[in-house]
């Protein structure tokens, strides 16, 4: 089946992409003291020479004192390193890239098996990282309104160092997760409520003010999940009707993309179509969607992390989803991460020398 489909160009507002494909935003923990160092910059380089057409960075944290739960995850504020992310986006822009941060802020997360902590109390909607375990504070108005300010500034920030779109992370059991999800969001004001739709206040919020600081033809894309990875089998929406009314106030919010996790993007997401979740979020919003999970390989990325290697798998499935039109960029995460080429493979056909994915991959920042 032809791949063509993955390599028509894309445009969006300050998007401009050579293609459909997308690195997905993999943490990395190489920014020793939150700082991205030359390596980290070479290695989005690298990326941006294999074609890649946009680059998310791996998460990277706002202005808030425990917005982090790792000291090598990069921080999106502070002189140093933003001089760092200058960097990153100045080499990828000269290799003929296009990228976004991914801009994140943990919520109530495990201690890091490190022992580093940050210097204050973890901070989320209700204290709960999942259900029965608490590990930190229930944000008060101020730190609401304060997490609000600094997710807007780091926006801002990417944009005045020119990177081309910013992704806020709204997925995987992380701050703006917690405030979407029933079991992590107990409280009693405007930003708790029964309904999802209720839930969707902080996230609404966030992106008001971030639509606010970088103007309307700036693309802002969020990423979201039905999983939770304290339960691989929640779903958030569980009806179209319900994700529905918890997709429009983010589309009315102002974001433009929506990022859709799934671990595997072939499996369906409610019963009666197989379409998948990008597919269900673009049928609803009519936005540009990106699908994500298991893109040419066999296994998914928390057996990855688990330790299972995983080997290429056919795009055949991914071009069918495509042409149907069911969405219209795809994010890659293992096979990128492992292989910079990967995607000047898949252009030129050259499938025999594709190397599936395996643990060892973890462990640095592979640069060719
Ligand atoms: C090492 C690693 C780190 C990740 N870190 C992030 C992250 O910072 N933000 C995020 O939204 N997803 C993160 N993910 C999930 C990926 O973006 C992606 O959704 C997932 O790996 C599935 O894609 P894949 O099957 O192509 O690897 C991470 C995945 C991996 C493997």
């Amino acid at each position: 089946m032809s791949t063509q489909n993955l390599f028509r160009p894309f445009q969006l507002k300050t998007l401009k992409l050579r293609n459909r494909i997308v690195m997905a935003p993999m943490t990395r923990s190489f920014s020793p003291n939150g700082i991205p160092t030359e390596k980290v910059a070479a290695y989005y380089q690298k990326r941006a020479e294999g074609e890649v057409g946009l680059i998310l960075s791996e998460g990277t944290v706002i202005d808030r004192p425990s917005s982090s739960n790792d000291a090598n995850i990069p921080h999106f504020y502070g002189q140093q390193a933003l001089a760092g992310w200058q960097r990153v986006i100045d080499q990828v822009h000269a290799a003929g890239g296009q990228m976004g941060p991914q801009i994140w802020h943990m919520g109530i997360m495990d201690n890091h098996p490190s022992g580093w902590v940050p210097p204050v109390p973890f901070e989320g909607p209700s204290g709960l990282n999942r259900p029965g375990f608490t590990n930190g504070s229930t944000m008060t108005q101020k730190d609401i309104d304060d997490t609000i300010l600094a997710f807007g500034k780091a926006a801002a920030d990417a944009q005045k160092a020119g990177f081309d779109c910013i992704e806020l992370h709204g997925a995987h059991g992380y701050l703006i997760d917690q405030f979407f999800w029933e079991a992590t969001n107990l409280r009693t004001d405007a930003y708790g409520g029964k309904t999802l739709a209720e839930r969707t206040r902080f996230a609404t919020d966030v992106i008001r003010e971030v639509r606010k600081q970088v103007g309307e033809d700036f693309a802002v894309i969020i990423r979201l999940s039905q999983f939770k990875p304290a339960e691989y089998t929640h779903k958030l929406a569980k009806t179209p009707q319900e994700m529905a009314a918890w997709l429009e106030p983010l589309v009315d919010a102002g974001v433009d993309v929506l990022h859709c996790s799934q671990r595997r993007f072939w499996e369906p997401e409610f019963d009666g179509s197989d379409l998948n979740f990008a597919g269900w979020a673009k049928k609803l919003t009519g936005k540009t969607t990106i699908t994500v999970g298991s893109v040419g390989l066999t296994g998914e990325f928390f057996g990855a992390f688990a330790g299972e290697s995983s080997q290429p798998a056919s795009l055949d499935e991914l071009n069918r989803r495509m042409d149907r039109g069911d969405f219209d960029l795809v994010a890659v995460g293992r096979p990128i991460l492992a292989d910079p080429n990967w995607v000047t493979k898949i252009k030129t056909g050259r499938t025999s020398e594709l190397k599936g994915f395996s643990k060892e991959a973890f462990a640095e920042l592979i640069l060719d």
